[in-house]
């Protein structure tokens, strides 16, 4: 073979290798063994000082036409790899911004004891009652005094509480709501009226120094027994469903007379008797009664023109039994794991 048909050989061959090369580093070996100091074009370059004079020249310029050659094909073939790598990159990194988000974000919910709330105060409000409150620090005069809870007296003690000074409380239940209203609200009226109390009580499976109370009000002339038990046995049927029993025992309230306590039927045991309900098949939910004429008259009004009924309601208690939750603490210490499953 001749020297100038040895070059185009090796041009041809290199030309067909540099379309099969893959990647940058394939293509610099290739380029090594052809251009390189010890590569094949080299070497015959360097063989060149043996040529004839005439064929020389000939050689010489063949050998820069096929190393100009084999250099643009290198460089487009890099060129050509480069463009593919980066479409390949961004295919990769492709995002659609309008696609939906990858990462969620947690969803919240009402806490057990909210969802009761609420829906005790829906049955309220489709029955004509309007929200109504009152603070959590309480003079001790609306908490006590006023509903016929005189100083000294010893129904105090049921309520024993945390007083900021002698003359004012954290409130021990949400009756002096109720005095607020006597003194606020121009009756008739049905007033709801929910918050946080505070009683020093030891945190067991059924008591909490902190805990959820809802009282209920409705003053107007000729009221009876009857529209309470009535309005009473309508909230626990919307928020219970009708199958369950209530019933009213007699008890004892300063500040109602008479006085009764509302139970309902287990809906642990469904009316059985369960370890809850410690046997009994009912679940103590409410106090309530007629309002004593002392409360009225504390706050002006004449007990033989107007009559007031009054309840209220644990709200922790409604929700343990709504959720079947054995214990008070959980509903009280927040523990999102817990929390999470109503
Ligand atoms: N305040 C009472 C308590 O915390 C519950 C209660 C009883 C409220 C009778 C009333 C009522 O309005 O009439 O134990």
């Amino acid at each position: 073979m001749s020297v100038l048909e040895s070059l185009r050989t090796i041009r041809d061959e290199a030309l067909e290798q540099f379309k099969n090369g893959q990647t940058a580093e394939e293509l610099e070996q290739l380029r090594v063994s052809l251009l390189g100091k010890s590569g094949q074009l080299t070497g015959i370059l360097r063989t060149m000082g043996k040529l004839a004079p005439e064929e020389r020249a000939a050689v010489g310029a063949e050998a820069n036409r096929v190393k100009q050659a084999l250099e643009a094909a290198l460089s487009e073939r890099r060129e050509a790899l480069q463009k593919a790598a980066q479409a390949a990159r961004f295919e990769r990194e492709r995002i659609d911004v309008t696609g939906p988000g990858v990462r969620t974000r947690p969803m919240g919910r009402l806490h057990p004891m909210t969802q009761t709330y609420r829906e005790i105060r829906d049955a309220l409000v489709g029955m004509g009652f309007s929200l109504f409150g009152g603070p959590e620090i309480e003079l001790d005069e609306n908490n006590f005094t006023l509903l016929n809870l005189p100083p000294d007296h010893p129904a105090r003690d049921m309520q024993d509480t945390f007083y900021v000074n002698d003359s004012v409380v954290l409130r021990t239940h949400t009756s002096p709501c109720e005095i607020r209203a006597l003194k606020s609200v121009k009756p008739p009226f049905r007033l709801v009226m929910p918050g946080r109390v505070f009683r020093v009580d030891e945190v067991d499976a059924s008591h909490s120094p902190v805990f959820m109370q809802m009282e209920g009000f409705i003053m107007d002339k000729g009221l009876t027994l009857g529209d309470l038990k009535g309005t009473l046995d309508a909230f626990v049927h919307a928020v219970f469903g009708e199958d369950v029993k209530t019933r009213l025992r007699p008890s004892y309230f300063p500040f109602t007379e008479p006085s009764a306590e509302m139970d309902m039927s287990c809906t642990i045991c469904g009316g059985k008797g369960c370890r809850v309900c410690k046997g009994t098949g009912w679940i103590e939910i409410l106090g309530c009664g007629v309002t004593n004429p002392h409360e009225l008259e504390n706050c002006g009004f004449d007990p033989k023109e107007w009559t007031a009924l009054a309840f209220g309601i644990g709200v922790d208690r409604v929700a343990s039994l709504k959720f079947g939750i054995s214990d008070i603490r959980l509903e009280y210490e927040n523990d999102a794991r817990f929390l999470r499953q109503f």
